[in-house]
């Protein structure tokens, strides 16, 4: 009776003291916070969480590494204010080996990083806005060199919940790792779509790699993809979603890629609303990707595929649409777009990323109503089906145009389920 209360008391003792809460301490004016981070990180590397606290706006003025975490959670009630100062942040950035700097670096096992579910406090303030304000008189156009990333995030086991990032420098959040679940984020690099000079490059809401991911509720305004699902990336699930602004719910890369899909998926006033993004002269396979129920409002290109992609600021000059016979493409196979309805802008089609002429997402011969376009390379798409897709120009002039070339599937386009030629889309 005895021993086994002892032990029981024994137990109860090992489990608070194995879970332990660390408060960051707020410094005060002219004090970098991130310093007492890096103190704390001795003790609260596993088995721990670490709290920024609610009601404070902590000072992190320097970039912070929590290292290898293990069942650690990452709380941030309170605000974290980068710093203001252009060349101070580019001067780190610089410093760094690669000129590859993110302001947040986590690894591990067992994370989870949230922030706080009161919509009032636990945002993160990077001051983006100046960087994209200050890009339009710096050559070559298409922001400011040496910004640094977000978060770096390379965890098995991860959730990431209730973050508020306020106008990001640019690149958002890195996932790596593995068994994710990311919801109710909230990334805000909300610009005027109708400023053309001040955009948010490079804003990439997630960039994500790896194997067992499910995203749901979280809501992007940003100008580069919302999400980009990149090579390594199998079995993915992404529901949902908000993309506002920006380059869509996006498959972008060559290979190593499968078992994808994004459901349920709100896109305003995007350049893309689903896109396939691969380059010129790939090689690789992506199978098995699926967008369904996507409501599209506004997009200049709601469906849309390239395997030709090139990057117009490092090939200028070059005609986009113009192909040497050698060239190859990553190989996709059982590729699906079910039940997309809605807008193609073709008033104001475009977006501020536009920085050479052409622009870099000008496709040769499709109009500015091409509600589907797929840029495919000759042979290199198997088992593509469409279906129940219904967009209409947003002006209510015209028809909504398919872009396709019946070259570009090794398996013929009877199953395809729209009739594929360049003219106006009709369902087949
Ligand atoms: C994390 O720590 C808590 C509290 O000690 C414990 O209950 C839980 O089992 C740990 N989880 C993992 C995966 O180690
Ligand atoms: C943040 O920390 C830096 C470095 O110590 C300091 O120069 C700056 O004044 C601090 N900012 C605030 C708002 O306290
Ligand atoms: C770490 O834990 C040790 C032992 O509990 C304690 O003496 C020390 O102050 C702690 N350090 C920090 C930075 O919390
Ligand atoms: C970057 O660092 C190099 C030296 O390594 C220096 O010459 C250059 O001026 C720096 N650039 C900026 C913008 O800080
Ligand atoms: C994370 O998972 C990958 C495979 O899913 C495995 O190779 C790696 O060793 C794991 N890392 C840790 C730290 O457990
Ligand atoms: C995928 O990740 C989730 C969340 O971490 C986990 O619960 C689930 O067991 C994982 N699935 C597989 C097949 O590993
Ligand atoms: C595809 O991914 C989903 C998770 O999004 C998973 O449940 C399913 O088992 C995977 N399918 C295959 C064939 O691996
Ligand atoms: C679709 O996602 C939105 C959030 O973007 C959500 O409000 C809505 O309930 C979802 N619809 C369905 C049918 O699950
Ligand atoms: C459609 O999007 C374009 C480009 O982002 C924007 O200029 C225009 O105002 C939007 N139109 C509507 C009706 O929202
Ligand atoms: C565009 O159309 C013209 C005229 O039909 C044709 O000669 C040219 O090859 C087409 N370009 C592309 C990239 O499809
Ligand atoms: C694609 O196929 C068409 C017709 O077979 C041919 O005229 C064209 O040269 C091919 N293009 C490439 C890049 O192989
Ligand atoms: C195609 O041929 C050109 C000219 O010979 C060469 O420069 C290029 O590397 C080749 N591209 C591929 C993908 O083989």
């Amino acid at each position: 009776m005895l021993s086994q209360t002892a032990s029981a008391f024994v137990l109860l003792t090992t489990a608070v003291a194995a879970f332990q809460t660390c408060v960051v301490p707020f410094g005060g004016p002219g004090v970098d916070d991130s310093d007492a981070v890096r103190a704390l990180l001795s003790n609260c590397s596993s088995d721990s969480e670490i709290v920024f606290s609610s009601c404070t706006t902590y000072n992190v003025s320097t970039p912070i590494d929590f290292g290898n975490l293990s069942n650690v959670t990452i709380s941030i009630l309170g605000n974290l204010d980068l710093p203001t100062s252009i060349p101070y942040v580019q001067s780190l950035v610089n410093a760094t080996a690669k000129q590859r700097l993110s302001w947040f670096t986590i690894a591990g096992t067992d994370v989870v990083l949230q922030g706080n579910q009161n919509p009032m406090e636990g945002f993160i303030y990077p001051h983006g806005e100046q960087w994209w304000a200050a890009a339009q008189y710096v050559t070559p156009l298409g922001g400011l060199p040496l910004r640094p990333h977000g978060f770096s995030i390379n965890v098995n086991r991860t959730i990431i919940r209730y973050m508020k990032v306020s106008k990001p420098i640019a690149w958002n959040f890195a996932l790596s790792g593995s068994d994710y679940a990311v919801h109710d984020n909230w990334i805000d690099a909300s610009y005027d779509l109708n400023t053309p000079n001040v955009f948010p490059f490079n804003t990439d809401g997630y960039d994500v790699k790896g194997p067992n991911f499910t995203f749901y509720d979280n809501h992007v305004f940003n100008g580069d993809d919302c999400v980009a699902v990149n090579n390594g990336a199998h079995d993915v699930y992404i529901t949902d979603m908000i993309c506002e602004g920006g380059h869509g719910i996006s498959l972008s890369g060559t290979d190593d890629i499968s078992n994808i899909t994004f459901n349920n998926i709100t896109s305003r006033n995007s350049l893309y609303a689903t896109r396939f993004k691969s380059s010129l002269d790939s090689q690789g396979n992506v199978s098995d990707v699926h967008w369904q129920n996507i409501y599209v409002l506004n997009a200049t290109f709601p469906v849309f595929a390239t395997s030709v992609y090139f990057d117009q600021n490092t090939n200028r000059g070059k005609t986009p649409g113009v192909y040497p016979a050698n060239s190859t493409a990553t190989f996709i196979s059982n590729f699906s777009w079910v039940n997309a309805s809605g807008t193609i802008n073709d008033m104001y089609p475009g977006d501020g990323s536009c920085t050479t002429d052409p622009c870099w997402y000008h496709v040769a011969n499709a109009t500015n109503t091409a509600g589907v376009t797929l840029q495919l390379l000759n042979g290199t798409a198997s088992s593509v089906h469409l279906e129940n897709i219904d967009l209409m120009p947003i002006d209510g002039k015209g028809v909504s145009n398919t872009y396709c070339d019946p070259d570009s599937f090794v398996d013929g386009t009877a199953d395809l389920g729209i009739v594929c030629a360049n003219g106006p889309y009709q369902a087949a």
